[in-house]
């Protein structure tokens, strides 16, 4: 690929700017930081240097350019974030630059495309009056139908004949969740399709809507290479604009649920479709916002779900909020019986996670039980420990006073040293952090030489004139892909040499490598060539162990003597001088 255009693309679009639009960011001192959206993390270790166009995670390592940062977030290939990012920067490309991408599984994504476009227009057939009618019932217009792209299924096998004069076999319909091996798998079902983090079909949930339901209200796509139930949110790509305006972001349980929020204007809720959160759930829902609304539903077990769902979240440093429904109500029951204002205003003034929590627990406390009811006054203050809000804690801690006629210096002191308590453990987090996997001594000068050498013309001149040598071949192909960019442009942009190695996945990872470990490296002249000379050092030791090692097979005792000879001259340090000096 041309660098030259993507370099361009790459400087069209600020990172500063870019990676704004996906995570909050504040800036510090010179630079900018926000939570890292690549590992678990409550605490803004990612830093994004505007100056050097680069983004680096303090705690996971994890960095590039605004190339890689979209590749990595959205999940694109390097084609298709190029392609975004050329959008977004206003740089046109020749339609035949961005090629469909060479996914294995594109004929897969394809297969998928197609049935929605198949299941769609059955609905809007004869044959798709009843599945309408039945919609409409349930207040879902044909505006909605649209929107989310709602189809119908029927019982003629139509989708297994379609696919089959496509190409696609019996075997590849059942592997991929569409067919049972004799014919399609959804049978007379109002299909809803299930759209990954970037909007591809990938797969289905049928409902029924007329006859006896035989096998379940709903079935789904089961688990396939392309359609990951754990990876995946109901609504995600689409909620992504909205919660970035409001600033918020509403589950549901199901995706009925989302479509009638949708109905009365709250467009940024994603549905769970009835599964605990997952981490990787917790990873996409982080990406959106900081700010959640748990609208599971009413019942005890919507009650429950939403009991364990709030604890994750908060523990994954999450603020989060609960729209209570009453009369064991789902969002879309309560939207149709009670309306669309009553709705907003449990919306607008939602309780937050720690008062749910603590109205829950009382629900099982037997307060005839002196054990029990002590437990729960301890697991308040605990709640009230997370309290962030000084006010809001002293409003909560003489609550629990008069409630349970407890002197509220009591409740103080044991509240204290609930803090003191969460302070220690704060930092034992801490030091945990920095005992990051450690590498060893000959690894850590290496990344040290070839991290300074990216930093300076000068050192790199150095490497060549007194090293030119690192243990192992993709590092000594990095130094060289180093050496070549110096002499090419006589300076090494970072954040383009990033994508200049895209196609070379060895070095490239590689060259990440030496970013994520040298994060805290504070180089200077004395250290590097203090790197070199361990180098140099490690490159003896290996060369003296061959040397011995072809000593043992070798029997022609003049070639004996040269061997020692060599061994000698290795010894005395002249084996890496014998080069003279190269122009570079
Ligand atoms: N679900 C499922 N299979 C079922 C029941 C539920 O996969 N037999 C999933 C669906 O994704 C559904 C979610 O769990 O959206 C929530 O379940 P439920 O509350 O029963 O569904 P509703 O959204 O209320 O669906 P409906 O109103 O159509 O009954
Ligand atoms: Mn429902």
């Amino acid at each position: 690929m041309n660098n030259d255009i993507v370099n361009k693309i790459r400087q069209a679009n600020d990172i500063v700017e870019v990676i704004s639009e996906y995570i909050p960011l504040t800036k510090k001192g010179k630079n900018y930081f926000g939570i890292c959206p690549f590992h678990d993390d409550t605490n803004p270790s990612m830093s994004v240097s505007s100056d050097k166009q680069i983004y680096k995670c303090f705690s996971c390592g994890a960095s590039g350019n605004v190339i890689t940062f979209v590749m990595d977030y959205e999940h694109l290939d390097f084609k298709n974030a190029l392609s975004s990012l050329a959008k977004r920067g206003g740089i046109s490309l020749s339609t035949n630059f961005v090629q469909k991408s060479n996914n294995k599984y594109s004929k897969y994504y394809d297969m998928y495309n197609l049935s929605l476009k198949f299941y769609q227009n059955n609905i809007n057939t004869k044959y798709g009056e009843k599945a309408i009618s039945y919609l409409e019932n349930r207040g879902i217009t044909k505006e909605l139908i649209k929107e989310f792209k709602i189809g119908l299924s029927l019982s003629d096998n139509g989708l297994s004949k379609m696919l089959s004069n496509k190409g696609y076999s019996s075997l590849e319909l059942e592997y991929y969740g569409l067919g049972n091996g004799r014919g399609d798998l959804y049978i007379n079902r109002i299909m809803f399709p299930l759209f990954d983090t970037t909007d591809r079909p990938v797969g289905f949930s049928g409902r029924v809507y007329i006859g006896k339901v035989s096998s379940g209200k709903y079935i789904n796509t089961k688990e396939t290479p392309i359609f990951k139930k754990g990876e995946l949110l109901y609504n995600y790509f689409k909620a992504k604009e909205f919660v970035r305006l409001e600033k918020k972001l509403v589950i549901t349980e199901g995706f009925m649920d989302v479509i009638r929020l949708y109905s009365i204007g709250v467009k940024n809720a994603i549905a769970l479709m009835g599964t605990a959160l997952t981490n990787s759930q917790i990873n996409l829902i982080k990406r959106l916002s900081h700010d959640i609304y748990l609208c599971l539903d009413g019942d005890s077990a919507g009650r429950s779900a939403t009991e364990k769902a709030g604890e994750l979240l908060t523990k994954n440093g999450l603020n989060v909020f609960i729209i209570p429904l009453k009369d064991n109500l789902d969002p879309d029951e309560y939207i149709l019986k009670y309306g669309k204002e009553s709705f907003l205003n449990l919306y607008n003034n939602p309780i937050n996670y720690g008062e749910f929590k603590i109205n829950y627990m009382k629900e099982k406390v037997d307060f005839n039980n002196l054990d029990e009811k002590t437990n729960y006054v301890n697991n308040i203050l605990k709640e009230i420990n997370k309290e962030k809000d000084e006010i809001k804690r002293e409003f909560m801690l003489k609550k629990v006073s008069n409630e349970f006629d407890i002197n509220i210096n009591i409740l103080r002191k044991n509240l204290q040293k609930l803090q003191e308590y969460s302070k220690i453990s704060a930092l034992s987090k801490k030091t945990h952090v920095i005992e990051k996997e450690k590498i060893d001594k000959y690894k850590k000068a290496t990344y040290d030489i070839l991290y300074y050498m990216l930093e300076s013309y000068e050192a790199t001149k150095y490497y060549v004139n007194n090293l030119n040598y690192l243990p192992n071949k993709t590092e000594r192909y990095l130094a060289n892909e180093i050496i070549y960019a110096y002499k090419k442009y006589g300076d090494l942009v970072l954040a383009d040499f990033i994508t200049s190695l895209q196609d070379k996945e060895d070095i490239f990872n590689l060259l990440k490598e030496v970013l994520k470990n040298t994060t805290n490296s504070v180089l200077n002249k004395d250290v590097f060539k203090d790197c070199v000379e361990v180098i140099r050092k490690f490159s003896e030791k290996e060369r003296i162990k061959d040397l011995k090692e072809s000593m043992k097979s070798e029997t022609d005792p003049i070639k004996k003597a040269q061997i020692l000879e060599q061994i000698r001259l290795v010894r005395m340090g002249s084996w890496n001088n014998d080069k003279g000096n190269k122009n570079i």
